[in-house]
């Protein structure tokens, strides 16, 4: 169980010098526009591995006129308690992310923090999830993946990593084939494990929708679809090696490269009739939110791992059925929740104990 006691940000966004107490259950920030609510979500998400929810240039997050942003927190970690700081540092000219735990800059302590930190987020973007596009949405599902496989980053890194190799090497007038075959098998393999953990994870969330829904009475039966040309599910890692071989020419005119979980999307049908792209924005939200509820089941219930609920602008659009959603979190899980608002009598439909923030600038 991860438990955030406190943050102290300083030089970070709008804040020069801001402390803020957090409740172990749930946490609201209300505040005018640009007082900077969805800054302390970021500061939050930026415990996490990467560069946080809106995955802003490290630069951004500096105040401006500052030299770097320091982030300090006490955290719980099955009840034991630690210090983590997440600060910026120029080396060799360039701003990096340094992230100690009790003081501890060693490898196994901030593997010991990602693999404790586990982050669901809903950002006011995602109501138009299915009218976005398919980058956006292939990021909301690598993002529900993070959060139960930290190292699956790395796993996406190496991939577009090898891709861009691959593109350079296509550019060149005399193409080194030892090095571009060595590129395309590791592509392959990389490319292929991509497409089996999405697929693993869509059909989970399946699942677990369709569970949720036999005991709930949520508004709709959704169905989520992996939509690729190019994918099928006895593909091979030689198979795949050979279409890439066979795309060289095609890439090497018009750039990057035709086949692979880069040019993946997702559709979600509504019961079993429409897509999900029909539905209105707060119709969207609530699929949304019941991604969300179900990837909650699985983390809390099957993986035994305890997430942070990061949710910015959460009241808009929220109909008695998204309030239902958010009220079973609630009542459901034992997890650290930091909501958003700008007014604080949109949330008086929790009855919890809740604390609430009033964000000035
Ligand atoms: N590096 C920075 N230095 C100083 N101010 C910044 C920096 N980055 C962002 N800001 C400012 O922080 C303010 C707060 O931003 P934030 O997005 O957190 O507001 P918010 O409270 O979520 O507003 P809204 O209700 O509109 O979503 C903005 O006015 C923005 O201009
Ligand atoms: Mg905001």
């Amino acid at each position: 169980m991860v438990k955030i006691n406190n943050i102290s940000l300083i030089n970070f966004r709008n804040f020069e010098n801001k402390e803020i107490l957090f409740d172990k259950k749930i946490n609201i920030f209300f505040g005018d526009n640009g007082s900077g609510k969805t800054n302390i979500l970021e500061s939050i998400s930026l415990l996490s591995k990467g560069r946080g929810i809106r995955n802003s240039n490290l630069s951004n997050l500096i105040k401006q006129n500052k030299e770097n942003f320091f982030i300090k927190t006490s955290l719980e970690i099955n009840n034991d308690s630690y210090n983590v700081e997440v600060y910026s540092k120029k080396i060799d000219n360039k701003i990096k992310k340094i992230t100690n735990v009790n003081d501890d800059h060693s490898r196994e302590s901030l593997n010991f923090l990602n693999s404790s930190l586990s982050n669901l987020i809903f950002l006011p973007e995602m109501e138009r999830l299915f009218h976005s596009s398919p980058t956006y949405r292939r990021n909301f599902i690598d993002r529900l993946i993070f959060s139960e496989n930290n190292e699956y980053n790395k796993i996406i890194n190496k991939y577009k990593k090898n891709l861009l190799e691959r593109t350079k090497i296509l550019q060149q007038n005399e193409i080194d084939s030892n090095w571009i075959n060595r590129i395309e098998i590791e592509l392959s393999q990389i490319g292929l494990q991509i497409y089996k953990l999405r697929n693993l994870k869509i059909n989970s969330l399946n699942s677990l929708i369709s569970n949720l829904n036999k005991t709930n009475n949520y508004p709709f039966d959704i169905n989520l679809n992996l939509k690729d040309e190019f994918y099928e599910p006895d593909l091979t890692p030689e198979k795949y090696n050979s279409l890439l071989y066979n795309s060289r020419d095609y890439d090497k005119k018009f750039g990057g490269s035709k086949i692979g979980p880069h040019k993946s999307d997702f559709f979600v049908n509504i019961n079993n009739e429409y897509d999900a792209s029909q539905l209105s924005t707060g119709q969207q939200k609530t699929v949304v939110l019941m991604v969300i509820l179900a990837q909650c089941h699985n983390l809390v219930n099957l993986k035994e791992i305890k997430p942070v609920l990061l949710f910015d602008e959460i009241c808009s659009h929220l109909d008695t059925h998204n309030r239902k959603i958010l009220l079973d979190m609630i009542n459901n899980f034992d997890i650290q929740f930091f909501l958003t608002g700008t007014e604080r009598t949109l949330f008086s439909f929790i009855s919890t104990n809740v604390q609430f923030y009033n964000i000035t600038n």
